[in-house]
């Protein structure tokens, strides 16, 4: 990373809301329902579906938990009442995963039922590595209680990763494969881009042939283009793959997977904590901290 972008990249937590806000709201369809359903309605325009993510920070007690449960409930009814084409995502943790994992399942099945009963489907996001066990005991927990309309993530950077994707043949499961997003040690996730990339394609390549569909979710031309190239022979019908992409990351990319013929699913975040998150994937992606700068001259002129 160039001196500048460390710079700026350190900056970002510092930086005022508004500010902040010019250029987040590329990436986070805004603070209301309302907000995150004008952003589903403009992508299911463009031919894409949607995932829907509350936003929120890390919680400690048992309200916040059942909060972030009924908010999902009601986000839900939305989706329907609003007759748009998306889903759901969700974070074991925002629902208490560490506070009582028996309690967390609970919340995580109230929206599973609600999703059932709408014809709807929830995902479950992979935290860190500290949640990846907890995680798939729970998918695996709501499989056994019959739920079908429920997904889970992988990672490609976790060494355990084939491992996982074996363990789990019987279930088929919905998978969505990223490349992981936390900072992980040695011990526990492949630290260099190339052998992360060919984990990803091998995952890949496992995940279909035992049947699973898979949501390829990545950014990266490199492995979008393998990917496809994957996909032309393990999903020759077309109906086992989609691609996934954040919102406002790369738009041409997304344009050109649509062109080929594939379906592609954007992730939109919204919520009152759209800020934190903001500053996380600016954080990300150095370069767009020369955006924000630009942002903030572009304020001061006249
Ligand atoms: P790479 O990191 O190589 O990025 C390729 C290019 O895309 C970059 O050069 C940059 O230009 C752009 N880019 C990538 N990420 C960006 C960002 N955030 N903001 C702006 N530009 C960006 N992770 C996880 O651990 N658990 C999860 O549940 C999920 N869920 C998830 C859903 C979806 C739909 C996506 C697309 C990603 C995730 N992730 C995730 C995040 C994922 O693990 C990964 O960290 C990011 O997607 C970045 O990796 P890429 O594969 O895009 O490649």
């Amino acid at each position: 990373m160039k001196l500048l972008d460390r710079c700026l990249t350190a900056l970002m937590p510092l930086l005022p809301r508004a500010l902040v806000w010019r250029v987040a709201k590329r990436y986070v369809a805004g603070v209301t329902v309302e907000d995150a359903l004008s952003a589903v309605r403009d992508i299911n325009s463009r031919g894409a579906s949607a995932t829907l993510d509350i936003l929120g920070e890390e919680i400690s007690t048992v309200e916040e938990a059942d909060r972030n449960r009924d908010a999902y409930i009601e986000l839900l009814d939305a989706i329907d009442a609003g007759g748009v084409d998306a889903n759901i995502s969700i974070k074991p943790t925002a629902f208490g995963l560490h506070l009582d994992e028996g309690a967390a399942f609970e919340r995580v099945k109230a929206v599973l039922v609600r999703a059932r009963d709408l014809g709807n489907f929830m995902r479950i996001d992979m935290e860190d590595s500290s949640t990846t066990t907890a995680t798939l005991g729970l998918y695996r927990s709501l499989r056994g209680e019959g739920f079908t309309n429920v997904g889970i993530v992988l990672q490609a950077y976790m060494h355990r990763t084939l491992q996982d994707i074996s363990d789990h043949t019987e279930w088929q499961p919905d998978y969505r494969l990223c490349k992981g997003i936390y900072v992980e040690p040695e011990e526990v996730a492949i630290q260099g881009r190339g052998e992360i990339n060919d984990n990803y394609m091998a995952a890949l390549q496992s995940m279909l042939r035992s049947g699973s569909f898979v949501g390829i979710a990545t950014h990266d031309h490199a492995l979008v283009d393998r990917s496809m190239e994957c996909v032309a022979s393990c999903d020759s019908e077309g109906t086992q793959h989609e691609f996934q992409m954040l919102l406002g990351v790369d738009p041409v990319l997304g344009g050109r997977i649509l062109n080929e013929g594939h379906r592609l699913r954007i992730y939109v975040p919204f919520g009152h904590d759209w800020y934190a998150y903001s500053t996380r994937r600016l954080q990300e992606n150095p370069t767009i901290g020369r955006y924000v700068f630009k942002a903030l001259f572009r304020r001061k002129a006249p």
